[in-house]
C-alpha cells in the first residue's frame, strides 16, 4: 500500500501483513495486521517505528516515495523494540545514518540486547522530554509494561495526534486506513481479540495510564496505533472509552466451556453442562481444543462470568491440550471468573482435581466439579446439567 498522508507533513508508510495468521508465535490473527510506522517532514524529519524485517523492501519504497530528493531522515522514534515495529532499525540505521535515534530508558536497555550495537547516537527521552522538529515538537510518555518495559507514547501537540504503539491496536489488514471506513462490530470483535491476547495482563497498567494521560489534559483528535486502523474524530473518546472497558473486565452474562475428549464422554458432559446453562439464560460459548487455537478460546474467556473446562484423566493427569490452554489462560491473569471442571475417566480419576487447582491458580471461585466413569449416564448426565444450573445461579449474583 502507498504512503498515506494523515496530517499535513505527516505520513502512513507502514506495511500490510495479509496473510499473516501466526502473530508473534502464539495467537491467531484470522484477518492479517499491519505494521504502522510513520514519517514527519518538517525542518527535520523523524521517523516514528519501522516494520517487521520482512517488509524492509516496502519501508524502503513507502520512504523513497515520501522523500524529497536527497532529503535526509534526522531522528528516528523508537517507541518499542519488539521487532514486528523495530525489526527494520538495523537496516535503516546503515541506510539512513540518523543523527539521533530517541527512545525510552528501559527501550535503551531493550535495543542494546537486541541489537548489540557499539555506537549509535541514541539518546533516551523519559517521559516529559520535549524536542523540536522546527514547527512542531514530539514529546515523550513511558507506557511501562503496555506492554512491554519499554513502550512509550510519542505525542505531538501541533497537530494534537499521538503514536501509540501496540495500545489501541487490531490485527486486520486492510486498504483503508481509518476506523471510520470500516464495519464497528468487526473492529471492536479484533480489538477484543487483541486486547485479551496481549495487553490484559497489563490492565491495571492500562486504567493507570489513561488516568495519567486524561490529567495531562493532552488535545488529541488523532490516535495511531501501530498495528490496524487508526482513530480520529469522534472515534479518539471511542477508543480511550473502550480500553477502560476492556481494562476493567467487567463479565457478561457468558459461559466458556473448553474441553477435550477421548471417547467423547467429557465432550457428553460439555454439552450437558452447556444445556444447563442456556436453560438459566446464560450465553455459552462451547469450544473443544481439537477445534479451537487458544488465542480463540482466550478471546471467549476474556468477557465471560464463567469458564468450565473439561478433560478425561490420561496417564494420571490431564489431557495436553488442556494443560496447554490452562497455562496460557493463567498467563494472562483474567479477572472476576467463576470457575468449574467436569471429566470422565477410567481407573484413577485425577482430572477434576487438577483442573480445579489450575482454576483456583488462575483465582477463579470455583462451583464444585462433576467426575464420571468411563461413560456417562442419564443420572451423571443430569450431574452435569444442573452443575450447568449452579454456575448459572453463581453468575446470576455475580452480576447482581
Ligand atoms: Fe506489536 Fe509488542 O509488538
Amino acid at each position: 500500500m502507498k504512503p498515506v498522508e494523515i496530517k499535513d507533513g505527516i505520513f502512513w508508510i507502514g506495511a500490510v501483513d495479509w496473510n499473516r495468521r501466526d502473530f508473534h508465535g502464539y495467537s491467531k490473527s484470522h484477518m492479517g495486521t499491519t505494521y504502522n510506522n510513520f514519517l514527519i517532514k518538517d525542518e527535520k524529519v523523524a521517523l516514528i517505528d519501522t516494520v517487521a524485517e520482512e517488509f524492509w523492501g516496502t519501508l524502503q519504497c513507502n520512504l523513497a516515495n515520501v522523500l524529497d530528493a536527497g532529503q535526509k531522515i534526522d531522528y528516528f522514534v523508537i517507541n518499542h523494540l519488539e521487532p514486528d515495529h523495530a525489526g527494520c532499525l538495523a537496516l535503516a540505521y546503515e541506510k539512513y545514518k540518523p543523527s539521533k535515534i530517541y527512545t525510552s530508558p528501559m527501550g535503551e536497555k531493550s535495543m542494546k540486547a537486541h541489537f548489540h550495537y557499539k555506537d549509535w547516537p541514541v539518546e533516551v527521552v523519559p517521559t516529559g522530554t520535549e524536542i523540536s522538529l522546527g514547527s512542531r515538537r514530539l514529546q515523550f510518555i513511558e507506557t511501562r509494561m503496555l506492554h512491554w518495559p519499554d513502550a512509550m507514547l510519542t505525542y505531538c501537540p501541533e497537530d494534537k495526534i499521538v503514536f501509540t504503539n501496540d495500545a489501541f491496536g487490531q490485527n486486520w489488514a486492510t486498504s483503508e486506513r481509518w476506523a471510520d471506513e470500516m464495519d464497528r462490530s468487526t473492529l471492536e470483535q479484533l480489538m477484543k481479540a487483541y486486547y485479551a491476547n496481549i495487553v490484559l495482563p497489563y490492565s491495571p497498567v492500562v486504567l493507570k495510564t489513561l488516568k495519567a494521560l486524561k490529567e495531562m489534559n493532552l488535545e488529541i483528535d488523532t490516535i495511531c496505533p501501530d498495528h490496524g486502523l487508526m482513530f480520529r474524530g469522534d472515534d479518539v473518546q471511542w477508543v480511550f472509552d473502550k480500553y477502560v472497558e476492556f481494562a476493567e473486565q467487567k463479565p457478561l452474562n457468558k459461559a466458556v466451556i473448553v474441553y477435550d475428549t477421548m471417547w467423547h464422554s467429557t465432550e457428553k458432559m460439555a454439552l450437558a453442562v452447556a444445556s444447563g446453562l442456556a436453560s438459566e439464560g446464560v450465553s455459552v460459548r462451547v469450544m473443544s481444543m481439537k477445534s479451537n487455537h487458544h488465542s480463540e478460546v482466550m478471546t471467549e474467556i476474556y468477557d465471560a462470568a464463567a469458564v468450565i473446562v473439561g478433560s478425561p484423566t490420561h496417564n494420571n493427569t490431564i489431557l495436553p491440550s488442556m494443560a496447554g490452554v490452562l497455562n496460557y489462560i493463567k498467563g494472562l491473569r483474567p479477572q472476576n471468573k467463576i470457575g468449574a471442571a467436569i471429566g470422565s475417566f477410567g481407573w484413577s480419576g485425577e482430572c477434576v482435581k487438577i483442573l480445579n487447582k489450575a482454576l483456583e491458580d488462575i483465582g477463579m471461585d470455583l462451583i464444585d466439579p462433576v467426575k464420571v466413569k468411563h461413560v456417562p449416564t442419564h443420572e451423571t448426565m443430569s450431574q452435569c446439567y444442573e452443575q450447568g444450573k449452579a454456575i448459572a445461579a453463581a453468575i446470576k449474583a455475580k452480576l447482581a
